[in-house]
């Protein structure tokens, strides 16, 4: 059956991935709220069936307007977020008013409509382990933000939480890792670095680059944000992940070769103030459970597309790229 949707942030990297999945996947109907900050691009939305989709340029602390939205359709699912960890030791003011204000005005809404709700967040709320820890995060891994970013999402999944409990809002919350794909910013890592060598410029690894990331892909989130809006149970927290651990190092190393340079071609930088070592994660609920699995296991093949995909879109990319690296330059990274 067909649903009328709601997709905050839709402009944005890992919320454009799901509307094009969406719309390629299903009969539903999708509405982007998104107020095109730095980060959103409306032509990650290029080529949609326009029957189907409709855009709202707005900002999700607007009351008024959220409220209207959510009259409208039957499910909201909110990726909206201020979403860089660099730029949130810069100014974490943003972070706030989007992350835990934006998340607060729509959870109102959702009880006042009584509707749907999937609150998207980040594995970096459980902070970080050991490099030689078997261990992974779990749905009841204790909450230990590290970042003005990771601690304002924590904020966010807890407001969720207790407008469940407090109000009865019929929501879920999914935590996932660091995703890759196409349609991603330049100031992130893998982005930056494609970028980087495309126009003739270093690699820039933080601190000694054996930080680890749990790598998944865009579509594969999608997919997994779809089956738990579709089946997942009301209260419940789902951790998406696709067994992707990789150091930093190793990530450069990879996408050198992969683009024909050779592998020690990249410069260690300043690291990130307060860096977290290592995320991990457990998604054994969301596969047992709901029946998920990943599509991209491989992430080498992974990889090129993305590599591919940023060679054949330069006109997407490139007016934020200088100014990107001026403001990384700026802080010695
Ligand atoms: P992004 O920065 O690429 O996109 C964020 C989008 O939100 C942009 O289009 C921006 O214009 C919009 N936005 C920001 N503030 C807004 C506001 N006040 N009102 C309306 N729109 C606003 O972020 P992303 O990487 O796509 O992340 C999306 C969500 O997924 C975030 O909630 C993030 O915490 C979560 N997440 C990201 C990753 C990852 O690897 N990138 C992993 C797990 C979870
Ligand atoms: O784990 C999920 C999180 O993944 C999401 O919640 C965030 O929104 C998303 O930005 C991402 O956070 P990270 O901080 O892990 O991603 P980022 O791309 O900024 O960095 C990935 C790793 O690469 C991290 O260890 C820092 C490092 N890095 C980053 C950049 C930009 C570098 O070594 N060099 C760089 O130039």
């Amino acid at each position: 059956m067909s649903r009328r949707l709601l997709v905050t942030g839709g402009a944005g990297f890992i919320g454009s991935n799901f509307v094009h999945h969406v719309l390629e996947h299903t009969d539903d109907h999708v509405t982007v709220l998104d107020k095109l900050t730095y980060a959103g691009n409306l032509m990650s939305l290029d080529g949609l069936p326009q029957d189907r989709f409709r855009f709202v340029r707005g900002d999700i602390c607007d009351a008024a307007l959220v409220d209207e939205l959510f009259a409208g359709v039957d499910a909201v699912v909110h990726y909206a977020a201020e979403s860089h960890n660099d730029n949130s030791l810069d100014d974490p003011r943003p972070f706030l008013d989007t992350n835990i204000v934006g998340t607060y005005t729509l959870l109102e809404a959702a009880r006042r409509h009584h509707r749907r709700f999937h609150h998207i967040s980040t594995d970096e709320v459980y902070g970080d382990l050991e490099l030689d820890d078997p261990a992974r995060f779990t749905e009841t891994t204790p909450y230990s933000p590290s970042s003005p970013y990771s601690s304002t999402k924590a904020g966010s999944d807890l407001l969720v939480r207790a407008w469940v409990r407090s109000f009865g809002v019929p929501a879920t919350i999914s935590n996932c890792s660091n995703n890759y794909g196409p349609y991603q910013h330049v100031e992130k890592f893998i982005p930056r670095q494609i970028t980087n060598i495309l126009r003739g410029i270093r690699p820039k690894l933080y601190g000694t680059g054996e930080n680890v990331r749990d790598w998944i892909h865009a579509d594969d989130h999608s997919s997994a944000v779809l089956t738990i809006l579709d089946t997942g149970r009301i209260g419940e927290t789902y951790l998406i992940g696709a067994d992707g651990e990789k150091s930093n190092k190793d990530v450069v190393e990879l996408i050198l070769t992969l683009m024909g340079q050779p592998a020690d071609a990249y410069d260690h930088v300043t690291d990130r103030a307060g860096h977290d070592l290592r995320y991990a994660i457990d998604s054994t609920r969301l596969r047992t459970e709901l029946g998920w699995q990943p599509r991209y296991a491989d992430f080498e093949a992974g990889l090129a597309a993305t590599i591919h995909w940023y060679r054949h879109h330069e006109p997407w990319w490139a007016p934020t790229k200088t100014g990107v690296e001026a403001f990384y330059a700026s802080k010695g990274q």
